[in-house]
């Protein structure tokens, strides 16, 4: 069995386009591949503070109650990323960088010590047997130019923890007239097809 994460990121709900669902009905019907969704809008996870970074510091047993309540989120998003075998992160490009909930969400699972570990040859990924899945859904055209800042850092974001095998569907082109974001939308549901298939 196949367990795949999705994380959406959307803050237009109804109005999304989603390839998140689009994924989601397709892996329905596979056998070998279950699917967990987390809607990191509804999550609204605050920003990362330093009172927070400082909790994971204090062993377990020693956190204070308001300690063990920061502490809690990231041991929480962390344990489920490693409960699953696929992260696939749905992910809008909004003002040419990734939403701030979806960045909310790696300050969590980024963690020194526990997801990736600093060495004298630079920082080393602790997250073993996992690929991952991006999702780019953009209003513009930026696929492979040096304008595409979103998925080169999502996946510097993964390498650190040593997430290497990414696979990236784009929808580009979303707001430049009906026909380009249909044949976009078309192609990319075609892609998250062959994915799912390759992924059960
Ligand atoms: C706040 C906001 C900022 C956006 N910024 C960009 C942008 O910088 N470049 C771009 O190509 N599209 C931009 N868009 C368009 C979205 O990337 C596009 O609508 C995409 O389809 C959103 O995915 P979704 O339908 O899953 O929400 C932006 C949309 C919103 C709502």
């Amino acid at each position: 069995m196949t367990r795949a994460l999705v994380l959406t990121s959307s803050i237009l709900a109804g109005n999304s386009l989603s390839l998140a669902e689009h994924f989601q009905a397709q892996a329905a019907g596979v056998d070998g591949l279950e699917v967990t969704t987390r809607d990191l809008v509804a999550d609204d996870l605050p920003h990362l503070t330093q009172p927070e970074l400082a909790s994971w510091q204090v062993p377990a047993e020693q956190r204070s109650a308001a300690q063990r309540e920061l502490a809690a989120r990231s041991d929480g998003l962390i344990e489920e990323l490693l409960a699953h075998d696929v992260l696939v992160l749905a992910v809008p490009l909004y003002n040419l960088g990734i939403p701030s909930q979806m960045k909310a969400w790696f300050d969590r699972v980024m963690r020194a010590g526990t997801t990736f570990r600093y060495t004298e040859n630079g920082p080393q990924g602790l997250v073993e047997g996992k690929r991952a899945v991006i999702l780019a859904a953009r209003g513009g055209q930026y696929a492979g130019s040096e304008f595409d800042s979103q998925t080169p850092h999502l996946k510097h974001m993964f390498g650190l923890m040593g997430i290497r095998e990414v696979d990236v569907v784009f929808a580009e082109g979303l707001a430049m007239g009906e026909a380009q974001r249909e044949a976009a939308l078309a192609e990319a549901r075609q892609a998250i097809g062959g994915l799912v298939e390759r992924l059960a």
